[in-house]
């Protein structure tokens, strides 16, 4: 690797996104291991350089090819760098509000059965999802001395997973949790030069298990079923043919009468037998054949 000092970044951005076929390899390489599909259009060749100059700078990379070639030798600190570059980690508190409108009802009727509730949010970023989950969860009354609670969260970034786990937000991302909840669930830090900041209790981040997961690394081979999935605004990112293989190894990793949520934007084309639709971006999986 050389020294990427003398660098000008304005002049290596140019170079970068004027490389189409250093963008189509690298490009490639996304798909097959991350689903994430980036057609080579001249809006993704800005996206692409945009996402990667930096990151290429501080490993000292030159050129996609140079790039390309330390992918395919399974450097893993670059594999890494370069997947958390291209992944888009958007994410918010309560996001989708119809969801959290109807699972109360959907983990009641679940609970009645049951007294273990298994969870997996397949997309998690940095945890306003899996939280928003579990304060939904607190808050309809779900009794964690009469049932037990297995919640998983994983993404494919493990930086994001990481912000997950500590649970820490600045209080302009909690403008959909209400004070109330917050101080229920959270408690505030100590003031900083990064403004107000609030960290979930340590009770409630130790009730999420966090850890990373490719959703394109089939089969995913888990022991037990899942009585929810969320995988919510990932799927977007992926072509027809990936959503499809997705949600079927999603409907494979549900147990009988358990639900699945996507992204209300997620809803297109492709269907899975085995999931029926309930209600917008809300899927129940039937019960097999026997
Ligand atoms: C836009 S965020 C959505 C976060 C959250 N589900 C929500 O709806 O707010 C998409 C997340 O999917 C993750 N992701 C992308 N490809 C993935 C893959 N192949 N396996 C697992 N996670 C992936 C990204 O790292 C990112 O954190």
């Amino acid at each position: 690797m050389s020294d990427a000092k003398d660098f000008p970044s304005a002049e290596f951005f140019h170079r970068l996104s004027a490389d189409e076929n250093g963008y189509r390899k690298l490009a490639d390489w996304l798909k097959t291991t991350t689903g994430i599909h980036m057609p080579p259009t001249p809006k993704n060749f800005t996206l692409m350089a945009s996402r990667l100059s930096k990151v290429m700078i501080r490993l000292g990379l030159r050129t996609y090819a140079e790039l390309h070639r330390n992918l395919l030798d399974g450097d893993p600190s670059v594999q890494k760098a370069f997947i958390e570059a291209l992944t888009t980690n958007k994410t918010e508190f309560f996001r989708e509000a119809h969801h959290f409108e109807i699972l109360p009802r959907i983990v009641e009727n679940i609970v009645q059965h049951k007294t273990e509730l298994r969870l997996w949010c397949a997309a998690a970023s940095r945890g306003h999802e899996p939280y928003s989950i579990l304060m939904t969860l607190l808050e309809s009354g779900f009794n964690l001395q009469t049932h037990r609670l297995k919640f998983l969260a994983t993404d494919i970034d493990q930086t994001v997973l990481e912000a997950a786990s500590k649970g820490v937000y600045r209080a302009d991302e909690l403008m959909d949790v209400s004070s109330s909840l917050r101080s229920k669930y959270m408690v505030k830090l100590r003031d900083t030069a990064a403004g107000e900041r609030w960290k979930f209790r340590d009770e409630l981040r130790n009730l999420i298990t966090f850890a990373g997961f490719n959703l394109v690394g089939f089969p995913y081979g888990f022991q037990h079923k899942f009585d929810i999935i969320f995988c919510r605004n990932v799927l977007i990112y992926f072509d027809p043919k990936t959503v499809l293989k997705v949600k079927t190894h999603l409907a494979e990793a549900l147990a009988a009468d358990g639900y699945l949520f996507i992204g209300h934007s997620e809803t297109g084309a492709s269907r899975v037998p085995t999931l029926q639709t309930m209600e917008a971006a809300v899927f129940k999986k039937l019960q097999e054949a026997s």
